[in-house]
C-alpha cells in the first residue's frame, strides 16, 4: 500500500498548530478521532512534545496512519486504536481531543455519539478541538462551502455541513463551552471547547 496522502492537511496544519499551541498547552494526553492519514498526528506530535497524541480511526485507515507514523516516529506519537463514534471508545480519561473534517462526514446520529462519547472521556477542565466548516444562522460561510455541502450530500444525504449552534448545543449537553472560534483558511474553523471542571 502506498501512504496516503491529503493536501488540505499539508495545506492547514501549520494554521492548526499555532491555535494548538495554546489550546493544548495544559494538557498532557490527547486523544484525536478520525486521524485519516495520519499527517495531522505526526505534525502536532513533533511540534508539541509535552504530550502524548493518541491516534485513532476506523480500522480501514489504520495501515495508512501506520505508515506515516513509520516515516515519521515520535516517541509521544501512539499507533492507532480502532475508534468508531458509534461503539464504546477503547480509551480511559484524557485531558484533550482533536477532531478535524469529521462532523459534515458522519450522519448527524453519529455526531451525536461523537459528543456522548467526548462527554465520557474528556476529564474535567479538558479541551476540546473541532476543526472543519461550520453554518452560522442557518447560512454558509462561502460559496464555496455551500457547494462542497452538495456535493457531500450527493455522496450521502445523511452528510453535510453542520450548524455551529446544533454543535454549541450539543457540547453543551456534555457541560463543555465554546471558548474560542478561529477563523481558519479556505472557510475552516477551529473550535475550542472546555469543559468546566
Ligand atoms: C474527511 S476524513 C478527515 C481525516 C483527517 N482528520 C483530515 O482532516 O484529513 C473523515 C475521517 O472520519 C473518519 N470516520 C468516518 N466515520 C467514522 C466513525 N463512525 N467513527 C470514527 N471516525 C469516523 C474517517 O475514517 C476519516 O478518517
Amino acid at each position: 500500500m502506498q501512504k496516503p496522502f491529503s493536501q488540505a492537511c499539508e495545506n492547514n496544519k501549520s494554521y492548526i498548530l499555532n491555535t494548538l499551541k495554546d489550546a493544548f498547552a495544559t494538557c498532557a494526553n490527547i486523544l484525536e478521532v478520525g486521524s485519516g492519514t495520519g499527517q495531522h498526528a505526526v505534525h502536532f506530535a513533533k511540534n508539541l512534545t509535552h504530550l502524548t497524541w493518541q491516534t485513532s480511526d476506523l480500522i480501514d485507515n489504520h495501515q495508512g496512519i501506520n505508515l506515516c507514523i513509520d516515516d515519521e516516529p515520535s516517541d509521544n506519537l501512539k499507533r492507532p486504536l480502532v475508534l468508531d463514534f458509534a461503539k464504546p471508545w477503547p480509551v480511559e480519561l484524557v485531558d484533550g481531543i482533536f477532531t478535524a473534517n469529521t462532523l459534515h462526514i458522519v450522519s448527524r446520529p453519529l455526531v451525536e455519539s461523537f459528543f456522548k462519547g467526548v462527554g465520557l472521556h474528556l476529564r474535567n477542565n479538558g479541551t476540546l478541538c473541532i476543526y472543519g466548516p461550520f453554518k452560522y444562522d442557518g447560512e454558509f460561510t462561502s460559496p464555496s462551502n455551500a457547494q462542497f455541502d452538495l456535493w457531500l450530500k450527493n455522496i450521502d444525504s445523511n452528510r453535510g455541513i453542520r450548524d455551529i449552534e446544533s454543535i454549541i448545543s450539543l457540547a453543551k449537553k456534555e457541560g463543555l463551552l465554546l471558548v474560542n472560534d478561529v477563523d481558519m483558511p479556505a472557510n475552516n474553523q477551529l473550535l475550542v471547547f472546555k469543559r468546566s471542571a
